[in-house]
């Protein structure tokens, strides 16, 4: 029923794309990672080859395949590169306007048989896919922050999702390494279902109970067993991209521990993003 996937596309090549794609020319796939311009390209391919570098350096893999995974690497700013693909997963902004976009772009230029995946973390895939003439052909591929460690992908079914598109999206996460799992296309898919409002929580808690945020970390990772705090975690994903996901999910679900609490939407406009603006709860600066 799964279609074989020869040659994979990826579209934006942010943290998650660049991480998506790392993983699959690591699995041994031919693949073709598109950005809007080419330094953004050219920063990509330089922050996978690190990243297997590291690896390389750390003994749990070797120079000759870490060559090979970057030879199977080629990053494009034209669409059209993507033709012969048989998969595309997008990791575009969240916005449901240019996913939709991209998806009609792509339909025009990639053969019939071509599955799209879109990594959204809570856009309706039925909502992204209702743009395109077959909406049988996309699914959902959600990974998780850091792509290349985090072995969940969530494999999302659409209303109008074909099982060929589903299966073939699940064997493809299997091929990555990764530990798919099957799911329907709801607010949060299974995991920011419950993750979003309980890292809102957990937020709230730091004026609630007057605790500090290393101490707040520490509280979750020493008395719940999770392998980085909150604020941790937050700073890691990013307050921007933590916000605007909430708001989706408040705006679906209308509970209240949904919406984003407004320490975290100050924090967000003002820029302090987390790791990737070197601030967020905690300093990445020097
Ligand atoms: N991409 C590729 N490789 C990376 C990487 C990245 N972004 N980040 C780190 N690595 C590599 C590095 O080479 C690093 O080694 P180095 O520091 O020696 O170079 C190596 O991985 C190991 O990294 P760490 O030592 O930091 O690994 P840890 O054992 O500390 O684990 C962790 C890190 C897996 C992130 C762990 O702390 C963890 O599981 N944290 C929880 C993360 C989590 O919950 N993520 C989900 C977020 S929610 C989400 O994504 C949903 C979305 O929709 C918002």
């Amino acid at each position: 029923m799964a279609r074989e996937v020869k040659k994979v596309g990826v579209v934006g090549l942010g943290a998650m794309g660049a991480g998506i794609a790392q993983l699959c020319v690591e699995a041994g796939v031919d693949t073709v990672g598109r950005e809007v311009t080419a330094e953004l390209g050219d920063r990509a391919r330089d922050r996978i080859g690190h990243f297997l570098t590291r690896k390389v350096e750390k003994g749990t893999l070797v120079q000759d395949a870490r060559d090979a995974a970057m030879a199977r690497l080629a990053v494009t700013t034209e669409l059209g590169d993507l033709a012969g693909c048989d998969l595309v997963i997008e990791a575009i902004v969240e916005e449901l306007g240019p996913k939709q976009k991209l998806l009609d772009e792509l339909e025009g230029i990639c053969g019939p048989e071509t599955v799209f995946a879109t990594n959204t973390s809570a856009l309706s895939v039925t909502e992204i896919a209702s743009a395109v003439a077959g909406p049988h052909r996309v699914v959902g591929m959600h990974f998780f922050n850091p792509a290349p460690l985090m072995p969940l992908v969530e494999i999302v079914r659409a209303e109008r999702s074909s099982d060929e598109a589903f299966e073939t999206a699940f064997s493809f996460g299997e091929r990555l390494g990764k530990h798919p799992i099957r799911c329907h296309d709801t607010p949060g898919f299974v995991v920011n279902r419950v993750l979003i409002p309980l890292l809102n929580d957990c937020v709230r808690v730091l004026d609630e109970a007057r605790v500090g945020v290393e101490d707040l970390d520490a509280g979750m990772k020493h008395g719940a067993g999770w392998p980085m705090g909150p604020c941790e975690l937050l700073d890691l994903v990013g307050l921007d991209v933590h916000v605007h996901a909430s708001e989706a999910l408040w705006e679906k679900l209308r509970e209240p521990r949904m919406a984003p609490p407004p320490r975290l939407v100050a924090m967000a406009n003002a820029g302090l993003h987390g790791r990737k603006t070197g601030r967020g709860f905690y300093s990445y600066e020097g």
